[in-house]
């Protein structure tokens, strides 16, 4: 019986259907949601608060709502609710097909927020005061202490700002997640904040399970649905290259002195790419490697489950059915290898320099300098967001941005004159890969990072254009630091816009 999971009295008489706890939402209100990559957010108040939306909508009523989680969430989620027009204001990061094409079409605002800073930002009052959480959690025991699910994300700080909350209980999370998290409680706001207690990536500083006053919870609604994930493509050629190409500068990196036998600790982004980076490293002979990340994907449980990877820290999970079906199985082992976090903490700064963590994400372009565009097509339109590529990419020991060195069939180059948007500056920025090359742009001037990214990275189609481009930058531009043609520097895009094509006539 799911009541059995509530364990205190008290907040077992307050269990209410999906609609009556989403009736409690008043139009206007602030609602913080769990929810991380697609794992552990709330699967029914969302689709409920939907209806009754869709309903006012229907009578002639205005009712949006602004919409704060860890970060993307599901289409019972976001796409529920972007689908209704339920949605006046969406932070810190979204995937999701519906809610990216209202931003897109200026109907939703968008706050793209680097994750280790929302809820600091949120504790700081920067944002409305959060009317309403909505958590999903494993149990409640007879404490009322809230057993997390797969994703713990900004939890802590919804439950303990909401001025009211609602609890969803889902059965199909498994109950033996208790011990796999670490909650910690002792941030404080400045000044004089006490350095976070961790010095290693796999120590626990907190307590297993969310807190949250038994007299704020208005309702406890039970659930049994699984979290929602994608299964990941086959490896591709492209990816496979990328992957060997970083793999071949990491074992470099060891050979020269510069990172330990084990490298050290790892940070992901999600996507087929890293998936095959975390696939090489499982064949490349490297052993004993750590992870400090954000998100386990399936490549990292491979790596956990054969011992090449000795723990991963995260705050979320984003696994394909069948990796989901492996981790339940085993997750007496899991759980002794993975510790999950509060994503103020597994993206922490001071965590990111302090364990030197090798930051591995996901770009749409880079220029010549090395600027990264995670964000922006021809600069105006979002893809997803920033996430937490920008805490690692700052902070780490080592910035590394991947992608195919052509986008869209050929049509656009990933190399760029000048990004159209910048999400991680060239001073963020020490390795570029593209399936063509690896361009390492440390220890190198402007000029010379320019000529590394053309010659490692850039694709045969545009590696001319690129080299033309750069030589009459070098003679005409007014500075001769960062050479650029202003009138020309977003042309490639203009013209991708204009013709189909970055490629000139
Ligand atoms: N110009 C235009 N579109 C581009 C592009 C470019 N230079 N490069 C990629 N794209 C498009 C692709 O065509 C694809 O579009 P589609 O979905 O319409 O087919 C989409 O971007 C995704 O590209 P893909 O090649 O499949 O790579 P990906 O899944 O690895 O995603 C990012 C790449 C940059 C979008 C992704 O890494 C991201 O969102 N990064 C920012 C967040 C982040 O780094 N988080 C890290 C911590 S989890």
């Amino acid at each position: 019986m799911p009541e059995q999971r509530i364990l205190h009295a008290g907040l077992r008489e307050r269990v209410a259907s999906a609609a009556q706890a989403a009736a409690l939402i008043r139009p206007g209100e602030t609602v913080a949601m769990s929810g991380f990559t697609g794992s552990g957010y709330p699967k029914a108040v969302p689709q409920a608060l939907a209806s009754h939306i869709e309903a006012a909508h229907a009578r002639g009523e205005a009712f949006r709502i602004n919409l704060l989680t860890g970060a993307s969430t599901a289409p019972e989620l976001d796409g529920a609710l972007a689908q209704v027009d339920g949605l006046a204001m969406r932070m810190p990061f979204q995937s999701d097909p519906g809610a990216r094409q209202r931003i897109n079409a200026g109907a939703l605002d968008y706050l793209d927020i680097h994750l280790s800073h929302v809820a600091q930002h949120v504790w700081f009052g920067f944002y409305n005061q959060i009317d309403t959480a909505v958590v999903e959690v494993a149990a409640i025991l007879e404490d009322g202490a809230l057993v997390p699910t797969t994703s713990v994300g900004n939890n802590k700080t919804w439950l303990d700002l909401a001025q009211r909350v609602i609890i969803e209980v889902n059965q199909w999370q498994p109950v033996e997640l208790l011990g796999m998290h670490d909650i910690y409680y002792g941030t404080a706001l400045p000044p004089h904040r006490r350095p976070i207690p961790m010095v290693r990536g796999d120590e626990r500083i907190g307590q297993t399970t969310l807190r949250c006053d038994p007299d704020k919870i208005a309702a406890v609604v039970l659930t049994d649905a699984p979290d929602r994930n994608s299964p990941f493509n086959p490896i591709d050629a492209d990816s496979q290259r990328i992957a060997g190409h970083l793999i071949e500068f990491l074992k470099h990196e060891v050979a020269r002195g510069r990172l330990p036998a084990n490298l050290l600790p790892l940070q992901s982004g999600v996507g087929n790419i890293p998936n095959a980076v975390l696939a090489g490293l499982g064949a490349s002979g490297l052993r004993d490697l750590e992870a400090y990340t954000e998100v386990i994907q399936d490549g990292m449980l491979d790596l956990l489950k054969s011992g090449v990877l000795r723990y991963a820290s995260c705050t979320g999970f984003a696994l394909s059915p069948a990796a989901n079906e492996e981790f339940r199985r085993n997750l007496d082992f899991y759980r002794s290898r993975i510790v999950m976090r509060t994503q103020e903490i597994s993206n922490h700064p001071e965590m990111v320099r302090r364990l030197g963590c090798i930051g591995m994400n996901g770009m749409i372009e880079a220029d010549l300098y090395g600027n990264i565009n995670s964000t922006h097509v021809m600069g105006s339109s979002i893809m997803n967001g920033i996430g937490g590529s920008g805490d690692f990419a700052r902070n780490g020991f080592l910035s590394i941005f991947l992608s195919a060195s052509t986008a869209k069939n050929g049509t656009i180059s990933s190399i760029v004159p000048m990004v159209s948007h910048v999400d991680h500056t060239e001073h963020d920025v020490a390795v570029i890969v593209t399936e063509q090359g690896l361009a390492d742009l440390r220890g190198l001037s402007p000029k010379q990072r320019a000529r590394a990214v053309i010659a490692h990275c850039a694709h045969p189609d545009y590696r001319d254009a690129l080299q033309d481009y750069f030589d009459r930058a070098c003679r005409d531009s007014y500075g001769k630091h960062t050479p650029h043609l202003l009138p020309e520097a977003l042309s490639w895009h203009q013209r991708w816009l204009d013709t189909g094509t970055m490629q000139a006539g």
